[in-house]
């Protein structure tokens, strides 16, 4: 069973595979910051606000992928709760289906399946600072995806969504997901200057009080992952690129793996065409890469 942890005077977060904060304020109501990666940590969540005679009043959601609105639809039936995010997540988060079909269209039936969405789609709305009571404090933050909302809360703990993430994600995953490179870099090397709290929240790793250390880990292992394919890309294909990274660094692809891997890799060849160091060029029918 996962559990909640207090890790300030009215913030918590349930420690789940996507940390999710809450907030109580005091008066039997709690905002939510994300909602659970799965049924089992949704439920689990649940249940912790029951015993608490707690009930969900606001959900902040950092950005639109799925293991950060599973428990949207259930919260929102039970409490009948707002839901907010960025502009562009608020959109992406109401209509799963747009961002999924970003990855998967083509690979997977199971996530053009209305079953699945139908699961977990709620109304989001766009987030403005009214939202929130004093206290409280927003910033988008740009790479993971487009308008990332990171939160803090009146204990001054940041929840970081998915801006940076843990050294083993980089380790396990080898090339995880990044949907902006260039970007994922400048907010990682500007995040200590950025974020000013006493806590600081991942949602895929433990919380720290200084985030410096997890930014560096993550500007050095994406600038490294462009250099890497900036040396193996020359007169490949997208498929020829992933073929070879996956005997090379051992990614044991699978569909699903192709699909979130090849989007990650996609986004560090355009990264590596915005610092001028190649150029995409349609030879024979094939898209191909190459050094400038
Ligand atoms: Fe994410």
């Amino acid at each position: 069973m996962f559990k909640l942890i207090q890790c300030a005077e009215n913030t918590y977060y349930l420690e789940c595979y996507c940390n999710t904060g809450v907030y109580d304020l005091g008066n039997g109501e709690v905002i939510l910051i994300d909602s659970c990666d799965h049924k089992k940590s949704v439920k689990d969540l649940d249940k912790a606000l029951e015993e608490r005679g707690w009930r969900v009043r606001t959900i902040i959601n950092t950005h639109c992928h799925v293991d950060h609105i599973m428990g949207n639809k259930f919260f929102k039936e039970k409490y009948g709760c707002k839901i907010y995010s960025s502009r562009v997540q608020s959109a992406l988060t109401e209509e799963p289906a747009v961002e999924l079909n970003f990855y998967f269209n083509g690979i997977f039936p199971r996530f053009n399946n209305e079953a699945f969405f139908e699961m977990i789609k709620a109304p989001c709305e766009i987030f403005s600072d009214d939202v929130l009571p004093e206290g409280f404090e927003t910033m988008l933050l740009q790479g993971h995806c487009i308008d990332h909302l990171a939160v803090k809360t009146p204990d001054d703990v940041w929840f970081v969504g998915d801006c940076v993430l843990a050294e083993e994600t980089f380790n396990s995953y080898k090339i995880p997901f990044f949907g902006n490179i260039n970007k994922s870099i400048e907010t990682a090397e500007l995040l200590p200057s950025l974020l000013k709290g006493k806590l600081f929240v991942p949602s895929h790793s433990r919380p720290c009080e200084d985030i410096a250390p997890l930014a560096k880990i993550n500007a050095g292992r994406l600038s490294s992952l462009k250099d890497y394919f900036y040396n193996i890309c020359e007169n490949k294909s997208l498929e020829e690129i992933l073929a070879f990274a996956d005997g090379d660094l051992e990614l044991h692809l699978n569909e699903d793996k192709f699909a979130k891997i090849g989007y990650t890799v996609r986004a560090i060849m355009q990264a590596l065409i915005e610092d001028g160091k190649i150029a995409a060029r349609l030879e024979e029918s094939r898209l191909v890469y190459k050094k400038l």
